[in-house]
């Protein structure tokens, strides 16, 4: 409790700061999920019920008796979940519970048949987490009204248990060394009777501040019928993510390269005898072979551009190169601006996109020395990822992604796993 005040605080105070639309991510949980739900709820379910029964008075010789009662055992064979349009989702539970009647002179067996409906309500919470309620409750059988308020009590518990592991969808994850992402719901979720979606904002930080884009966030809407059929979750990231996270990357410093290249080494093309073969005026200066430095500047932000099944990262680095002389000084030999043009492929990894590049044309002086590690480096870079929309213990599983004009999806299972 007094945590989720501390994150109530922390937002109040970092939302006024940050005032503006920040970039845009749905995450759209289908029919799919519910099965699933049910599927790893019914064990925590059959423990929640197995509620204390409180004596009951039982008619013998005359007179009642109290008698005490206690639950050997509670069986949910049946948990079923639906989603209910503008509301929720509705539960249905079908148990069986066996108690133990102490009665004089011989205890009794009693198996006892419950079937529960209840009604949980899923809307946005104060600290922009979704947050369920249970909002009716009541059996389809005769329940004794005593036991009743305590099944519900329990399933309300449950739900309760449940919205602290939602409230965990707003963490703080790191991208990189400095540098975080956090994600918050924005509005209330549109529920329809296949699916519940919702409006999550994802804000990068950059040692504690926001990146803000230099232009307008639009407002990102998940069309639907994209991404694989019967996943249990769409996942739609805007234009804008992407922008923010190169944004960062280059605010951060961290596409900034020095290459510098071993001599005697076969695999690396970095020193000035082979650089002389394309430029004579090189070889003419340093008659001795010696290594070379390639000192990558970016000015200008990355371009990541999504077209249906095709993303692209454009990058305009400014290239100074450098013999080291044999006292490890730099002796800078030309310098020159260059577009680089990459073929990104996206991939998820337990709860990260990550990307890798590839090239297959540059310019020729380019694609002999500057390639490779180029390459090396972005992909080490874009290896480490970045977090999705997530909430402790639960991993996406089998994940695709599908690149759209704007926009990329992930449909994926998710596997809850502590
Ligand atoms: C639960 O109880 C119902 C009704 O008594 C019965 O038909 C069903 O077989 C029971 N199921 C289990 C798994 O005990
Ligand atoms: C429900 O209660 C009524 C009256 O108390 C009883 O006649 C009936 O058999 C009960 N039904 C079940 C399913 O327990
Ligand atoms: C929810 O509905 C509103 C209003 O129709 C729409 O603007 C928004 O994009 C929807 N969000 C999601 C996640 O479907
Ligand atoms: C320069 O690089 C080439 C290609 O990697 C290599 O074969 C050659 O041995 C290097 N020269 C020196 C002096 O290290
Ligand atoms: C991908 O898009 C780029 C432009 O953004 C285009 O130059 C390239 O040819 C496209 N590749 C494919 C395979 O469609």
């Amino acid at each position: 409790m007094a945590q989720a005040y501390r994150l109530d605080l922390l937002l109040a105070l970092l939302l006024p700061v940050v005032g503006a639309l920040m970039p845009g991510t749905v995450v759209r949980l289908n029919e799919a999920v519910l099965s699933y739900v049910s599927e790893i709820g019914t064990a925590p379910l059959q423990q929640a019920l197995r509620v204390t029964v409180p004596y009951f008075l039982d008619w013998n010789e005359e007179v009642h008796q109290p008698t005490r009662i206690q639950t050997l055992n509670v069986h949910v064979p049946h948990f079923h979940l639906k989603f209910i349009a503008d509301f929720g989702v509705r539960m249905l539970v079908a148990a069986n519970f066996t108690f133990k009647v102490f009665r004089v002179p011989e205890p009794l067996k009693l198996v006892l048949p419950v079937v529960l409906l209840a009604d949980a309500q899923v809307a946005q919470g104060s600290i922009r987490t979704p947050v369920v309620s249970i909002s009716a409750c009541f059996a389809l059988f005769n329940t004794s009204a005593s036991v009743l308020p305590q099944l519900c009590l329990s399933i309300s518990n449950l739900v309760q248990g449940l919205n602290v592991h939602l409230g965990t969808l707003i963490g703080l994850n790191p991208v990189g060394p400095e540098s975080q992402i956090r994600y918050s719901m924005t509005n209330a979720p549109n529920i329809t009777k296949d699916y519940i979606s919702l409006d999550i904002s994802a804000i990068l930080f950059l040692l504690g501040k926001p990146i803000v884009l230099p232009v307008d966030v639009t407002h990102f809407v998940l069309p639907p019928n994209v991404g694989a059929d019967g996943a249990m979750a769409t996942v739609g990231l805007s234009q804008d993510l992407f922008d923010s996270a190169l944004l960062l990357l280059q605010k951060a410093g961290a596409l900034n390269l020095d290459i510098t290249g071993q001599l005697k080494s076969e695999d690396n093309l970095l020193n000035t005898s082979v650089l002389g073969q394309l430029i004579p005026e090189v070889a003419r200066r340093f008659p001795e072979p010696m290594p070379v430095t390639l000192k990558v500047r970016l000015g200008a932000t990355p371009v990541a551009t999504l077209r249906t099944n095709n993303a692209t990262l454009q990058l305009q680095p400014f290239v100074e190169v450098q013999a080291v002389t044999s006292n490890s000084a730099f002796q800078s030999l030309f310098s020159f601006d260059v577009v680089v043009n990459l073929d990104l492929q996206l991939s998820v990894s337990k709860v990260k996109l990550q990307g890798t590049t590839s090239t297959n044309q540059m310019r020729p002086l380019m694609d002999t020395v500057f390639k490779r590690p180029l390459l090396d480096h972005l992909n080490a870079l874009l290896g480490m990822g970045i977090t999705l929309p997530s909430m402790v213990n639960l991993y996406y599983i089998n994940p695709e992604v599908f690149v759209y004009e704007g926009y990329v999806v992930i449909s994926s299972g998710l596997l809850y796993q502590r």
